[in-house]
C-alpha cells in the first residue's frame, strides 16, 4: 500500500497537479470590492474562463468582501485556509495600501502565494451628466472655479479610484479642491455619479466604457500616457499627459492570489489554468471590448508577478506620499 501511495505522490509531483483537487468543493475567488464593479467584472470573466480550462470540473464562486480600499477582503484571504479553495483577485491596491495603511493586517509580499498577473486597465476621468463641461480644459476650469464645492467618489483609501483622484488633484495642484467620498466599490460610486449625487470620479474603463457609450456620464480624459487610439469609443478622449499633466501615467492591473502555504501542486494547477484562460479568445475579446489588455508576458508566472508587485510597491510609495499632501 505504501509503495502505491508513494507512486501516486510521485505522479502528482511529476505532473505538478494535485490529485483530487479541486474536487466538489467550490473555489471561492474573493473580490475585495462590491459586486458589479471593475474588479468584480474581471473576476467573473476569469472564473468563467478558468472553469473551462480546468475541464469544467471546477466550481468557481465570486465572493464580494468590500471595504477599506480592498484591505478587508485581502485580510480575509491572508487568513484563509491554504487549501486552494480560497483565491483573491486584487488590483493595484495590493501595492498602494502599504503606503496608506499604517496597521495593514497582512504583508503583501509574505502572506500570499502569487498566481500570476491577469490584465492591465486604463482609467478614465468622468463626471456626472449635469456637469457643465464637455472638454477636459472646460472640466478642469470648472473644478478650479468651484474649488471646495465639489466632490470626488472613490472605492476607499488605496483603491484605484482613490489613487487616481489623489494623483490627479496633485498634478493640477488643487489643494483641498474636492471632498472625497468613499464607497464599497466603484459600482455603487458609479450609481451615485449617474444619479448626480456625486460630481467626479476616476474609474477603470472596464466600468466606465458602457456608461460613457450610454451617455450616462461625461468623459474627459484617460490616464494612460497616450490616448487609447485603438478603442472605438475611448479613442475620442485625450490623455492627461496630452492635456499638459506632465508624466501623468496610471494603469491599473489585476493579479490572482492564494493564501501563503497553499500546496505547490495546487498552485501549479491554478497557474496553468489561469494562463490557458488568458489565451481564451472569448476572455480576451471581453477584456479588449472594455479597454483592458490581457497579460501575455512573463508576469503571468508567479515569480515575475511577485517581482512586479514588489516594484509597484516601491514605485507607488513616493507618489502616494507626495500626492497625499492634497488628500482631504
Ligand atoms: C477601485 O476603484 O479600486 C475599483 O474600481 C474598485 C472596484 O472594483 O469596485
Amino acid at each position: 500500500m505504501k509503495r502505491l501511495l508513494a507512486a501516486a505522490l510521485a505522479v502528482t509531483a511529476l505532473s505538478g497537479f494535485a490529485q483530487g483537487y479541486p474536487g466538489s468543493k467550490p473555489i471561492s475567488i474573493v473580490v475585495p470590492f462590491a459586486a458589479g464593479g471593475p474588479t468584480d467584472r474581471v473576476a467573473r470573466d476569469l472564473a468563467e474562463a478558468m472553469r473551462k480550462t480546468m475541464g469544467g470540473g471546477a466550481n468557481f464562486v465570486v465572493e464580494n468582501v468590500g471595504g477599506a480600499g480592498g484591505t478587508i477582503g485581502a485580510t480575509k484571504v491572508a487568513r484563509a485556509a491554504p487549501d486552494g479553495h480560497t483565491l483573491m483577485l486584487f488590483h493595484i491596491g495590493m501595492a498602494s495600501t502599504p503606503a496608506l495603511y499604517r496597521k495593514l493586517q497582512y504583508k503583501p509580499l509574505e502572506d500570499f502565494e502569487y498566481l500570476g498577473l491577469v490584465n492591465e486597465v486604463p482609467m478614465t476621468l468622468i463626471g456626472k451628466p449635469q456637469l457643465p463641461a464637455n472638454t477636459y480644459r472646460d472640466f478642469e476650469a470648472y473644478i478650479r472655479a468651484n474649488s471646495g464645492k465639489l466632490n470626488l467618489a472613490h472605492a476607499g483609501l488605496g483603491s484605484a479610484s482613490h489613487i487616481c483622484g489623489l494623483m490627479w488633484q496633485h498634478a493640477i495642484k488643487l489643494n483641498d479642491a474636492m471632498t472625497t467620498i468613499p464607497f464599497g466599490g466603484t459600482a455603487p460610486a458609479m450609481n451615485a455619479l449617474v444619479g448626480g449625487q456625486v460630481d467626479v470620479m476616476c474609474d477603470q474603463t472596464t466600468n466606465t466604457t458602457g456608461q460613457i457609450e450610454g451617455g450616462r456620464v461625461k468623459a474627459f480624459a484617460v490616464t494612460t500616457p497616450k490616448a487609447l487610439s485603438g478603442h472605438k469609443l475611448l479613442k475620442d478622449y485625450p490623455s492627461l499627459q496630452e492635456m499638459g499633466l506632465k508624466d501623468f501615467n496610471l494603469t491599473i492591473w489585476h493579479g490572482l492570489y492564494a493564501p501563503k502555504g497553499t500546496p505547490p501542486a495546487v498552485l501549479t494547477q491554478l497557474n496553468t489554468a489561469m494562463k490557458a484562460a488568458l489565451k481564451d479568445p472569448a476572455f480576451i475579446k471581453k477584456q479588449e471590448g472594455l479597454g483592458a489588455v490581457v497579460v501575455t508576458d512573463k508576469r503571468m508566472e508567479p515569480e515575475a508577478h511577485k517581482a512586479f508587485v514588489a516594484g509597484e510597491i516601491a514605485k507607488l510609495k513616493p507618489v502616494i506620499e507626495a500626492a497625499g499632501k492634497f488628500a482631504d
